[in-house]
C-alpha cells in the first residue's frame, strides 16, 4: 500500500462505512441521537444528577460534535476522531457505538512501555465501544471492533492502537482479548488517574506501510 493509498481513506474523507458478516460500522447521523441516548441510559452512563431532558440534550450535543469532527478533521488532514454507529446488517437496527478516541496517559507506567514511576502522560490513539444491553452476548462488539480496528491500524498505518477499562469489566476486557490485544495493569494504581487501571496494547508487527502523512505542503489546509 502506498502512502498516498493510506491518505485516502482514513484522513482525508469522513468516515467510511464497513461492513462485516453481521453489522455495519457507519458514521453517525442526526436521527441516531434517539438511539445513542437510549443506549447510554440503558448501559447506565446518563448523568444521574441531570434530567432525562438534560441527559438527551447533552448526547445532542455531544452528537453535533462528532458530525463536526467527520468535517473538520479531513479538512485539518488528521485521523477523524469520535465514535461511529454499529447496525445490524440485516434490518439497520442501531446496535451500538465503536470509535477511534484521544487517550491521554501515563502509558510509559505500564510494564511494558517503561514501568516507569511518575511518567509522563502521552497521546495514544483509543479504541471505544458500548453496545446496547439487548444485543450484548452475541459477539457485536468483538465483531464492530474488529473490523474498526484493522481499518483503523491499515489506513492510518498506525503502531499502537489502545483501550482503557476499569477492573471490574470484564466483557470489555474479554473484547480486548479476542482483538489480540495484551493487557496490562497500571502497576502504580496509588498515582493513578482513577480511570488508568486496565489498559489493552494492540502492536501490528511489521513495518510495511511507511508514512502516512504526505511531505508536500497543501495550502488547502486550516493549519500548517
Ligand atoms: C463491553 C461491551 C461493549 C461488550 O459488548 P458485547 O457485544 O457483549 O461483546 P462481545 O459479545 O463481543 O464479547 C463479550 C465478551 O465478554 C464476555 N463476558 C460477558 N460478560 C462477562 C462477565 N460477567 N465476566 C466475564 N466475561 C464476560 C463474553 O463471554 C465475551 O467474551 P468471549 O467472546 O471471550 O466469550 C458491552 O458489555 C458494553 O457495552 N458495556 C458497557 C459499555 C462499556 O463498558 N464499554 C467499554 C468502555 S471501556
Amino acid at each position: 500500500m502506498s502512502a498516498s493509498e493510506i491518505l485516502a481513506p482514513g484522513v482525508l474523507t469522513p468516515p467510511p462505512v464497513l461492513t462485516t458478516e453481521r453489522l455495519v460500522v457507519r458514521p453517525l447521523e442526526a436521527p441516531d441521537l434517539e438511539p445513542v441516548h437510549r443506549l447510554y441510559l440503558d448501559i447506565g452512563w446518563d448523568v444521574k444528577a441531570l434530567s432525562a431532558d438534560e441527559n438527551r440534550e447533552r448526547r445532542r450535543s455531544w452528537l453535533e460534535w462528532t458530525l463536526g469532527c467527520y468535517r473538520e478533521f479531513p479538512r485539518l488532514q488528521q485521523p477523524v476522531y469520535g465514535e461511529r454507529a454499529i447496525a445490524r446488517r440485516s434490518d439497520g437496527a442501531f446496535v451500538g457505538l465503536v470509535g477511534l478516541v484521544p487517550s491521554f496517559g501515563p502509558f510509559a507506567q505500564l510494564p511494558s512501555l517503561g514501568a516507569r514511576r511518575h511518567a509522563r502522560f502521552s497521546p495514544e490513539a483509543g479504541l471505544f465501544w458500548a453496545v446496547s444491553p439487548a444485543h450484548q452476548g452475541q459477539g457485536l462488539a468483538t465483531e464492530a471492533a474488529g473490523a474498526f480496528l484493522a481499518h483503523i491500524v491499515a489506513t492510518l498505518n498506525l503502531a499502537r492502537v489502545v483501550a482503557t477499562t476499569e477492573h471490574d469489566n470484564l466483557p470489555s476486557m474479554a473484547v480486548m482479548r479476542q482483538l489480540g490485544m495484551r493487557l496490562e495493569t497500571n502497576p502504580y494504581p496509588e498515582i493513578g488517574p482513577d480511570w488508568f487501571q486496565v489498559v489493552g496494547i494492540f502492536e501490528p508487527e511489521g513495518d510495511e506501510t511507511g508514512p502516512i502523512y504526505a511531505p508536500a505542503r497543501d495550502r488547502t489546509r486550516d493549519h500548517r
